[in-house]
């Protein structure tokens, strides 16, 4: 979910709904604004987008302080009736939240036996309790605090009271939430991205601190009432990046800015003398480590599959990669002297700073690698990578999967040179003719939107078989054809089909090869004749130097250990033109959110 909160001089409505749109990646289900004037609250929610929130939006009513949200529902479905802004019986308080409040059927039959809810969610209980505690005190940021200090779980909350025009009340237990601020304004959002265009100064807040935020002044205080003291800093991101521009969506631009990241990074890890540019920190932590234990979700999870590879290959490391919501409750036996790696685009998902936590508690150094420089992930590690793929806002991740294995190829180099190992790879070299052939890639659109109409337009599934590090970008082909096509996709090693799944195979089912390692070349060619043998609709992504004539594309040839970050580019134009055939909403698939701010 989003917020954001607004108190200044301007009309507050305009400020709240751009601000929810550029948070619409953290979840879209429904959405509501609350704003503040002298006649009194204005409610407005919708089931739906933020799109639907502006129709139902009274524009008339002008007022320059309000709190919005945008929702990624969790407890209780998508409705108006669930969506925030949630209020008190009275009305007099009204409150948005982001996160899971994991006591809230405690906290409701504790201290709020008496009170008739009128929706299923667990944010309507903080609100309540707020109204509760009032009634004992008669001072709101008491009865915030007292509220606040009985919450488990998850929170980054805005409240305004009906009484006070001055102040929005704000608190903070790992979900993220950040304070702008401005001259004569300030204000709260989820992400800066949402309100860059009213600031650029904002003030990192963090768990369980509590904030007074009025037009002039803002107040940080500690649960126990304690002030603290603390600095801006300055969000280094460019409004531009945050817009289309010309694209018809985010994730076409975001398909097509992988060559410029390419680009970017082997700047940004090189140094004068053409050496790899590494925290000396970050090169000890990696030299040290007996074991690697890299942690992420979703496609990250699918880069640490990847770099898995690269590390053990090259820098003789062993690696396990874990899916981060599975880590914590199913740890396996760690290693003497384990690196914990967190492979995260947005730095905020819940499951992985649940790992983050537990492991920080044991005494485990930890290397985050995200999109987010500041991000949660990256502030509580031990050492950061920045990934430089410039914001990634369509949900389907593409431009920070290919830079996650670009950097995690960098830090592999980086540990084999530091610990000796002679290589005859030289990274940035071969990322250069990565990022050319990926341009080359992006030029045949009208090829792979042809493909993705013949192969996919009405099919109900689809397979993608690969061998060794094929098979890792079939996982992560499949799961961006499923994301946004919702065709019900898998990406198989090829030799294991055999073993269960081959039994899906129908006349007509599409299934997509990746041919792209000569060791296993023979191998997957097999398992495209197998299926074939049983009705498949095969089609063959080879590289140059292994293609056949009847292949359906050919990549340029690049480096064998990097062919991932140039594989992957035609099969996230296939699930793209896939969805487009298909009339799916590309940038805002159904179900997801981009960023998974709960467990
Ligand atoms: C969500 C998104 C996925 C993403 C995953 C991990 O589920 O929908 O696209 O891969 O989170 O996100 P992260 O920001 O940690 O890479």
């Amino acid at each position: 979910c989003g917020i954001v909160g607004y108190i200044g001089s301007k009309d507050t409505k305009e400020i709240l709904l751009n601000g929810l749109e550029k948070l619409e990646y953290r979840g879209y289900d429904s959405a509501g604004i609350a704003t503040l004037n002298n006649e009194g609250l204005n409610l407005f929610k919708v089931k739906g987008r933020i799109a639907a929130l502006r129709d139902r939006v009274d524009h008339s009513v002008e007022a320059t302080m309000g709190i919005g949200h945008t929702r990624w529902a969790t407890h209780g479905v998508p409705s108006a009736t669930n969506a925030h802004p949630h209020q008190s019986t009275s009305g007099r308080f009204t409150l948005v939240h982001n996160g899971v409040i994991e006591n809230y059927q405690d906290l409701k039959r504790d201290y709020l036996g008496d009170v008739q809810f009128v929706s299923e969610t667990d944010t309507e209980v903080i609100v309540q309790l707020v109204e509760k505690n009032f009634k004992k005190t008669n001072d709101t940021a008491e009865a915030f605090r007292e509220t606040v200090s009985h919450l488990k779980g998850s929170y980054a909350l805005a409240l305004i009271d009906n009484e006070d025009q001055e102040t929005i009340y704000v608190a903070k237990n790992k979900s993220p939430l950040l304070v702008g601020l401005g001259e004569g304004f300030n204000l709260v959002a989820s992400d800066a991205m949402a309100t860059l265009k009213e600031t650029d100064q904002y003030l990192e807040i963090n768990d369980q601190e509590i904030v007074l935020v009025s037009r002039n002044y803002v107040e940080i205080q500690k649960l126990n009432g304690e002030t603290v003291e603390r600095e801006p800093y300055t969000a280094q991101i460019d409004v531009s990046d945050t817009e289309k521009g010309t694209y018809p969506h985010f994730m076409l631009k975001e398909i097509d800015e992988q060559p410029f990241v390419m680009r970017k990074i082997i700047q940004e890890y090189q140094d004068e003398n053409n050496d790899l540019k590494l925290d000396e920190d970050i090169r000890a932590a990696m030299k040290e480590c007996d074991r690697i234990y890299i942690i992420a979700a979703g496609t990250s999870y699918h880069a640490g599959l990847v770099g898995k590879q690269f590390i053990e290959k090259l820098a003789e490391i062993p690696v396990e990669v874990h899916v981060a919501s599975e880590f914590s409750y199913n740890m396996p036996l760690l290693s003497e002297k384990p690196l914990f790696v967190f492979i995260s685009q947005s730095g905020e998902t819940a499951d992985s700073r649940a790992v983050l936590v537990k492991i920080k508690e044991l005494g485990h150094p930890a290397l985050t690698i995200t999109n987010v420089p500041g991000s949660t992930l990256s502030r509580e590690a031990n050492y950061t990578l920045n990934l430089y793929a410039g914001p990634e806002i369509a949900v389907a991740s593409t431009k920070a999967y290919t830079a996650q294995m670009a950097v995690l190829a960098i830090l592999a180099v980086d540990t084999a040179r530091a610990k000796g190992l002679e290589l005859s790879f030289d990274p940035m070299q071969e990322l250069a003719i990565v990022a050319s052939a990926m341009e080359a890639l992006t030029d045949q659109k009208e090829t792979v939107e042809e493909l993705a109409r013949d192969y996919l337009a009405t099919s109900r599934n689809a397979f993608f078989i690969g061998r060794s590090t094929d098979y890792y970008v079939c996982v992560e082909g499949a799961l961006k054809l499923k994301e946004i096509s919702y065709i019900q996709a898998e990406g198989f090693a090829g030799g294991e089909l055999k073993h269960g799944t081959i039994a899906l195979i129908e006349e007509g089912t599409p299934v997509i090869a990746l041919a792209t390692q000569s060791e296993v070349n023979y191998g997957i060619r097999s398992n495209v004749q197998e299926v074939v043998a049983r009705g498949a609709n095969a089609m063959v992504v080879s590289m140059k130097g292994l293609e056949q004539d009847t292949d359906a594309f050919v990549i340029p040839e690049v480096h064998e250990l990097l062919t991932s970050l140039v594989s992957v580019v035609p099969l996230q134009l296939l699930a793209y033109y896939a969805a487009l055939h298909r009339d799916c909403d590309v940038d805002k698939p159904r179900n997801l959110a981009k960023s998974v701010t709960v467990e």
